[in-house]
């Protein structure tokens, strides 16, 4: 089932998602709902808060195609798509790397965000079960920007102040169409 996205301005985007405690069928429906509203935007990443729900969850779906170079899709390559995880935490990082992001919260807007080059994150899988992986790339990059939506953290956040300013009218236009809340 297709869900509706909040955008920015609404202030669910602001609060932390909690860690669910086990995981029902239920939440694997959602998270399957998840899939489908995402790829129906047409996005690689979709987390929790954006569709109206505080469960620690989120989806990605980044294609190869996405990476730079070869090594970082045959990096990404065992990494299981799309990525489902509960209660995910990002335990290491390295490297960085500045490139441009979107978010389906923020519909027609993009900036350049500097992230960590490699990210290594532990989640609970659909089955429960606890995994940690570590990725590179576009990849690394969802991840972070997944992680940041369920810590109440958007991307926007991360901009320079150059591009913050100018992209500020635009953003507070946004925000006070959806709830007024930044
Ligand atoms: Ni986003």
């Amino acid at each position: 089932m297709v869900l509706p996205i909040v955008h920015y301005g609404n202030k669910i985007l602001r609060e932390k998602a909690r860690p669910v405690p086990v995981v029902t069928p239920a939440l694997v429906v959602l998270a399957q709902d998840m899939i489908e509203t995402m790829h129906r935007a047409k996005g690689v990443g979709l987390a929790a808060e954006q569709i109206g729900r505080l469960e620690s969850v989120c989806v990605i779906d980044v294609p190869a195609e996405c990476e730079e170079d070869d090594e970082t899709r045959a990096f990404n390559a065992a990494v299981p798509m799309p990525l489902v995880m509960f209660n995910p935490v990002v335990i290491s990082t390295e490297g960085s790397q500045c490139g441009k992001e979107g978010c389906l919260s923020f519909p027609n807007l993009g900036g350049t965000v500097t992230r960590p080059g490699v990210v290594t994150c532990q989640y609970l899988d659909v089955q429960g079960i606890p995994q940690i992986v570590t990725v590179k790339g576009f990849l690394a990059r969802a991840v972070m920007h997944e992680t940041d939506h369920l810590n109440g953290v958007l991307y926007v956040d991360h901009l320079g102040a150059v591009e913050k300013l100018s992209m500020a009218g635009k953003l507070k236009r946004m925000a006070q169409k959806n709830g007024g809340n930044l």
